[in-house]
């Protein structure tokens, strides 16, 4: 299992008094907000295209697409893509890029043997069913395909989660009962895509410590939503500076950038058909 948190069911580890239903509403995603604080998900990303090795004319889905940045380039590349996301106002913006693109539910996906490879780049650790996004990867793909992702791992932000987990408590509350990320070893979860059938090739978890266009605060709203779901948002303001300055000796330098304690867990696997038993 991962370092973080339990999944699929947390609810027994939230006192009934403080509980909150943190997770009745995700995470939302406002592409300009999005554009501005996190236009280096897809920058980074390339590797994991390169991973994917996508040849032009290939059927490609794209799960966790967001705003189709990197969608854009599987398709630029010749691809045949469809870009999902849970979030519509994302879906929004990758069409407006001219991609085929759908709300989905990558818990949920109801695909058939229609692609070659399914392709995931800064999604998977949202996933709080990562058995039920594996099986629909697997019903998606045709046999012979690959899956290639790449997530947060084990140990990914730990500092900001600390940090996170300090304020909260310091309000009566619990992080386990917010926290919205599952955050993988490269055992874990070659473990579950073993257990499905896919061949691993590859699969590791790195370190990649990674330069912020802003401030923490910025990255906390834009990626944190679901830590203040318990907080009265009078008290946000307040919440997120203080987090901010629990974390400035750790991650900012003394130019005043910041840098995130990301890891990555990447790995690319296939499901065996004729030709790749
Ligand atoms: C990511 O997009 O990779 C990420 C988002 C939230 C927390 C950690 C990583």
């Amino acid at each position: 299992m991962g370092d973080s948190n339990p999944i699929e069911d947390r609810s027994g580890t939230v006192p009934a008094a403080k509980a909150v239903d943190a997770f009745a509403m995700p995470q939302t995603w406002d592409p300009d907000r999005y554009r501005a604080n996190a236009s280096f998900v897809a920058e980074l990303g390339m590797p994991v295209v390169d991973l994917l090795a996508p040849m032009p004319g290939e059927r490609i889905l794209d799960l966790g697409c967001g705003d189709g940045a990197l969608t854009a380039k599987l398709a630029a590349m010749g691809c045949q893509v469809l870009g999902v996301d849970a979030s519509a106002a994302q879906i929004e913006a990758a069409r407006k890029l001219g991609l085929d693109a759908q709300v989905a539910d990558a818990e949920n996906l109801t695909f058939a043997e229609e692609f070659d490879a399914v392709f995931s780049n800064a999604t998977l650790h949202w996933i709080r069913k990562p058995d039920a996004a594996i099986d629909g990867v697997w019903r998606a793909l045709k046999p012979g395909g690959r899956f290639v992702g790449e997530c947060g791992g084990a140990d990914c932000v730990a500092r900001i989660r600390a940090a996170l987990g300090r304020a909260l408590s310091a309000r009566g509350q619990d992080i386990q009962a917010v926290n919205p990320w599952y955050f993988a070893t490269a055992e874990d979860y070659g473990a579950r895509l073993r257990a499905r059938g896919f061949r691993v090739e590859s699969i590791l978890v790195f370190p990649r410590p990674t330069p912020l266009p802003g401030d923490v605060r910025a990255w906390l709203e834009t990626f944190a939503e679901n830590f203040m779901k318990g907080i009265p948002s009078s008290g946000r303001g307040a919440f997120l500076a203080e987090v901010q300055e629990d974390l400035r000796p750790d991650l900012c330098d003394a130019d005043g950038k910041w840098t995130a304690d990301y890891t990555r867990l990447r790995f690319r696997a296939i499901k065996p058909g004729p030709g790749n038993l």
